[in-house]
């Protein structure tokens, strides 16, 4: 029976895809990822479809498809399907078909974080507004003395302003984890209001402590 997978490509970097990443990849026709994560399979034989921010619902259906004509898929998603990646589309797209599935995780950008900062991950709240819109629920996590790891909304920026205007204190810590485990990765420790206006790509990780 044809198989679709979805694969965590981990962080970006190669170091940190799984082997299990890299035989599942080799055993598939047809891969459909990012461009930044089909570069990871230079020597990919097969079919790639890229995803880029248009096309996505396409592509996924496009995968689905291929999968129930007989065709082996592998969806690349970064860091792992299973945090605000493709598994939630997926299991929508699926629901009430007969398609076999396998997630293969791989290391999430909020594993990467917590391991740079030095942060045991059971201690912390994970966030996702990617994607989503900044939402208010974060505001009663910061107050639990725990740290909060937030991949956010669009920009780093737009997240500081919105916490700031919505109360929380300007000299507040955070840390800003960029581009994990690429050459030009940035670790920055400072405070909210000196974040607003700096330059960080969409890459980021926050974590407010
Ligand atoms: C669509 S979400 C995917 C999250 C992914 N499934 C995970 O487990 O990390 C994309 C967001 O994840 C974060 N992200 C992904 N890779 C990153 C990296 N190498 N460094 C920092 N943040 C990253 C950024 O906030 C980015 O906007």
């Amino acid at each position: 029976m044809s198989k679709l997978y979805l694969v965590g490509t981990g962080p970006g970097s190669m170091e940190y895809l799984t082997l299990k990443a890299l035989e599942v990849v080799k055993s598939v026709d047809i891969l459909v990822g990012s461009r930044r994560a089909l570069k990871l399979f230079g020597d990919f034989n097969g079919e790639r479809v890229e995803l880029g921010a248009r096309n996505v619902d396409t592509a996924l259906k496009k995968a689905v498809r291929e999968v129930s004509s007989g065709k082996n898929v592998a969806i690349l998603s970064t860091g792992d399907p299973g945090f605000s990646g493709t598994l939630k589309p997926i299991l929508k797209l699926i629901k009430n078909m007969e398609i076999n599935l396998e997630v293969v995780p791989g290391v999430s950008s909020i594993q990467i974080a917590s391991a740079r900062l030095k942060l045991p991950w059971d201690d912390s709240d994970i966030v996702t507004m990617h994607g989503k819109g900044n939402s208010l629920d974060v505001l009663k996590l910061l107050d639990n003395g725990k740290p909060t790891l937030i991949l956010p909304n669009r920009s780093v920026d737009e997240l500081a302003a919105f916490l700031i205007k919505n109360g929380v204190k300007p000299s507040r810590k955070v840390a800003v984890c960029e581009k994990l485990s690429y050459p030009d990765e940035r670790i920055i420790k400072t405070t909210l209001n000196k974040v607003l206006g700096m330059e960080f790509s969409y890459m980021c990780v926050v974590v407010v402590y």
